[in-house]
């Protein structure tokens, strides 16, 4: 069976993977997937349904019957407008933790792969490369300094009006780290075959421009 191409991006909070990926794709024509949005929207309805974090069994079951839609951009759950929901800090704190559980990522596992359609999908998140796509085309491991990404999410959210403070943005930034890196579970790991794109000092433009190259050149 011939499968649709993967671009597998995967890397740490704030990495710029999500815009990277998604300008990839835009490049490419082929679909985009945005796992973290999986995660988040796990740890939104859990928190509405008052489920704990800790609790595996029943964040599974709520992540296997999520009801949830994209349409244009923009991410509903069961019907309501969530987009900006599930980008808050506290949201994505949570999603690291909902994300350690090996049931909610068992129960993500067929929906993620379910986004792999002609004419191909750009994927980020942590695992794409790992476990969801292993025979990705290209896998690409996208990351830059702690100090920078914190600076990047600082600019975002004042750009969005946000207050924030950036030594609270790198600390957080620093305890996701090392929670997505040492789970038990499908932990950010660097992919078999990964090519590693440092972009602390790299544009957007740049970062895409070298994921397409890299792409083109192993359809060569
Ligand atoms: O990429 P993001 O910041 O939107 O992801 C939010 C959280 O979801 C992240 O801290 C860890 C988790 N996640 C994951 O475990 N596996 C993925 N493939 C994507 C995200």
């Amino acid at each position: 069976m011939n499968l649709p191409p993967v671009i597998a991006i995967d890397g740490p909070t704030a990495s710029g993977k999500g815009t990277v990926a998604f300008l990839v794709a835009q490049k490419l024509g082929f679909h985009y997937l945005d796992s973290g949005a999986l995660y988040r929207l796990v740890a939104l309805a859990s928190e509405k349904q008052g489920i704990d974090v800790n609790n595996g069994p029943a964040l599974g079951e709520l992540a296997e019957n999520l009801q949830i839609s994209f349409k244009d951009g923009e991410i509903f759950l069961g019907g309501e407008d969530v987009t900006e929901a599930i980008r808050t800090e506290a949201n994505g704190l949570r999603a690291s933790n909902v994300a350690t559980q090996p049931e909610v990522r068992g129960a993500l596992v067929g929906l993620q792969r379910s986004f792999r359609q002609k004419p191909g999908l750009v994927a980020d998140g942590r695992d794409m490369g790992s476990i969801i796509f292993p025979d990705a085309k290209l896998k690409v491991f996208l990351t830059a300094s702690a100090p920078a990404r914190a600076e990047r999410r600082y600019k975002q959210l004042i750009a969005k009006g946000i207050s924030a403070r950036l030594e609270d943005l790198l600390q957080d930034l620093v305890e996701r780290d090392a929670r997505d890196s040492n789970r038990g579970a499908s932990p950010l790991v660097l992919a078999k075959g990964a090519q590693v794109l440092e972009t602390s000092d790299l544009s957007i433009d740049q970062a895409v421009q070298t994921v397409l190259d890299w792409y083109h050149s192993t359809s060569a």
